[in-house]
């Protein structure tokens, strides 16, 4: 057999440790992170890239933090648009195929029923403008692209809304226990979408691969769920005693104004015959056992 190099960039982020991990059974995988080559640096991209050769490029580095990124926008440009261009651009250099991790957030969440590939894109965020940017850039350069829309990844690595919510939870259960008062936790329910666990999507991606697809899909759990609900799932697994409540978006003013609902479809996957994926509620409770007790103790 025939043991394909894979190049993972952003490897020590949440879904690049999920794809070295994924890969790592029967390709030989480089991870590279910020240390090995700043993605900005045309130059230094290049050079690591010819120097690996691979037959696949991953990439999942980005400036994702999407509060700062409307602080600093021509960060999210350089970093999210025109480092993704210098990675499609060294990608076509060596002939490997590219595989770019976008995000949910090219919409507007304005529509009624998950996206489709094709829906029309909108972002109403910087960071959804520099990855939809990142998007064209891949497409314009290089003829050999899959675009793979991903949103609301989680992994027990990294910074995601899953641990947030754990930690904001552990938080009020020892301020409770101080005042002895009840642990309450508001949560907004107007924000809808497909959480999805980051070896879920390493999974799903290496199908994608192995079957040579080309063009844009999405990869997500099913069904949709509010940030409400995903939240009371989390902590009735982990803090039942932790009161959650319902709240809105205007109660937790942020930087980045968020789609409402950007739930992705995998309607394309189903319709090629790529196995369904898993419901987020049973990716869920096999994370939380696998890793929920441990991220309570390290928050
Ligand atoms: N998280 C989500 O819910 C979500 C949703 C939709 C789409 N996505 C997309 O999915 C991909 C993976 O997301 P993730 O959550 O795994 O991200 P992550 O945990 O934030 O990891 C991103 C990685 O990129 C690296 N990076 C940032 N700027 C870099 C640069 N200039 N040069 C080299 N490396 C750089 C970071 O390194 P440092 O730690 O050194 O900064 C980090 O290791 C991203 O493309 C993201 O846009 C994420």
């Amino acid at each position: 057999m025939v043991h394909h190099k894979v190049l993972v960039t952003g490897a020590n982020g949440q879904l690049g440790r999920a794809l070295v991990t994924e890969f790592s059974d029967e390709y030989e995988v480089i991870g590279i992170t910020r240390k090995d080559a700043d993605i900005t640096d045309k130059t230094e991209i290049s050079r690591v890239i010819s120097r690996h050769r691979p037959r696949y490029v991953l990439h999942t580095a980005a400036f994702t933090n999407v509060d700062r990124c409307e602080i600093e926008p021509e960060k999210a440009a350089l970093v999210n648009s025109v480092g993704t261009e210098n990675i499609a651009l060294a990608c076509k250099s060596v002939n490997a195929k590219l595989i770019y991790f976008s995000t949910d957030y090219v919409f507007d969440g304005t529509k009624s029923r998950a996206y489709l590939e094709t829906d029309r894109t909108n972002p109403v965020n910087v960071y959804g403008r520099s990855k939809l940017d990142g998007e064209s850039k891949c497409l314009s350069s290089w003829a050999d692209t899959v675009i793979i829309r991903i949103g609301w990844i989680y992994s027990e690595t990294g910074s995601n809304f899953l641990k947030k919510i754990l930690a904001a939870a552990k938080r009020k259960v020892e301020t409770a226990k101080a005042t002895g008062e009840k642990p309450v936790l508001k949560v907004v329910t107007d924000q809808i979408g497909t959480p999805t666990c980051a070896k879920d999507i390493a999974t799903q991606t290496r199908k994608l691969i192995e079957k040579n697809v080309s063009g844009i899909y999405h990869i997500a759990s099913y069904p949709e769920v509010s940030r409400f609900e995903f939240a009371r799932a989390i902590l009735a697994a982990m803090l039942p005693e932790v009161t959650i409540e319902p709240g809105d978006s205007d109660e937790h003013p942020a930087e980045a104004k968020r789609p409402p609902r950007s739930s992705l479809s995998c309607e394309k996957l189903e319709s090629e015959n790529f196995s369904m994926m898993r419901p987020w509620k049973e990716s869920l409770d096999e994370f939380l056992k696998l890793h929920g007790k441990q991220i309570l103790n390290e928050i």
